[in-house]
């Protein structure tokens, strides 16, 4: 009898195990559009002091880039993992591959095309530069001879080694543009060169700052910023499909208006 219970018993957890066994294989692939626990995660890299696109609340990173960036891998079906890594490391990480891709205001240059992938065009950018009230500093070509701080290895670093020369010994370079904001407030620098809209941000959300943004559209170009791949990713057309799909659909719209306050001219994204 009690040989018969134990039996039983056996067989039912087996049966259980089985059954649990052969539901997983079947939710498994992301056709089945299931629960978010069998969606296939990506694992995203950020420098998360770039606010208003990525920065750290918390342990979190929030910002712009972040609802974007969660709601195109959710139309593809994936499910994004975002890491703060810092700058100069996300490119690596995504070159060998240890990321599926970078998320941080990557501006979409030949440059860096040579050794990644990049998405769709999904913001327009381009450098200004930041100095304080009542600064002599009217365009770029008054940078000339000025201490100018700016984030190491990005696009507004190298506008100004185009000005002034790769060793200009007057330019300061930092690890990301927090530091390089900081350098100009402690009055090491007389000015920065970086994203239009993280200077602009900064500025407002700052007054006591006494800061000013200058745009000289002569001097610097206009940007788009792409989701960047390691070169032969095979999530990128999805990723792609996506980005035009939320364009379309309206959630671009709402997440832009979300950090922005202001509707995005979607026409700017047509390269
Ligand atoms: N758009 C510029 C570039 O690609 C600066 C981006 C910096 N982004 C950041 N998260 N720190 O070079």
């Amino acid at each position: 009898m009690k040989k018969i219970a134990l039996f039983t018993m056996v067989m039912v957890f087996a049966f259980v195990l089985a059954a649990c066994g052969s539901e997983k294989t079947e939710s498994d692939g992301k056709e089945t559009g299931g629960s978010a626990a069998d969606k296939k995660t990506v694992r995203v890299v950020t420098d998360a002091a770039y606010a208003p696109f990525e920065s750290m609340k918390g342990d979190e990173v929030v910002g712009f880039d972040v609802d974007f960036t969660n709601a195109v891998a959710k139309e593809a079906g994936y499910e994004a993992k975002i890491e703060h890594v810092g700058w100069d490391p996300l490119f690596v990480e995504v070159k060998d591959k240890r990321a599926d891709l970078g998320m941080s205001a990557i501006t979409i240059n030949d440059e860096r095309k040579q050794t990644y992938h990049f998405s769709v065009p999904y913001f327009l950018s381009t450098n200004k530069i930041l100095v304080p009230e009542g600064s002599d500093i009217k365009s770029a070509a008054d940078l000339k001879g000025k201490t100018v701080a700016v984030q190491n290895a990005t696009t507004g670093a190298e506008a100004v080694e185009k000005l002034f020369g790769k060793n200009n010994k007057d330019m300061k370079k930092f690890e990301n543009t927090n530091l390089a904001i900081m350098e100009l407030k402690s009055g090491g620098a007389d000015a920065v060169v970086a994203d239009n809209t993280v200077i602009e941000e900064y500025a407002k959300n700052n007054p006591k700052d006494k800061l000013v943004v200058i745009e000289d559209s002569n001097a610097f170009e206009s940007e788009f910023y792409g989701l960047m791949f390691p070169k032969d990713s095979k999530i990128k057309a999805d990723f792609d499909e996506a980005i035009k799909k939320i364009i379309e659909n309206g959630t671009y719209a709402e997440i832009y208006k979300k950090w922005f306050k202001v509707d995005p001219d979607l026409d700017k994204l047509k390269e």
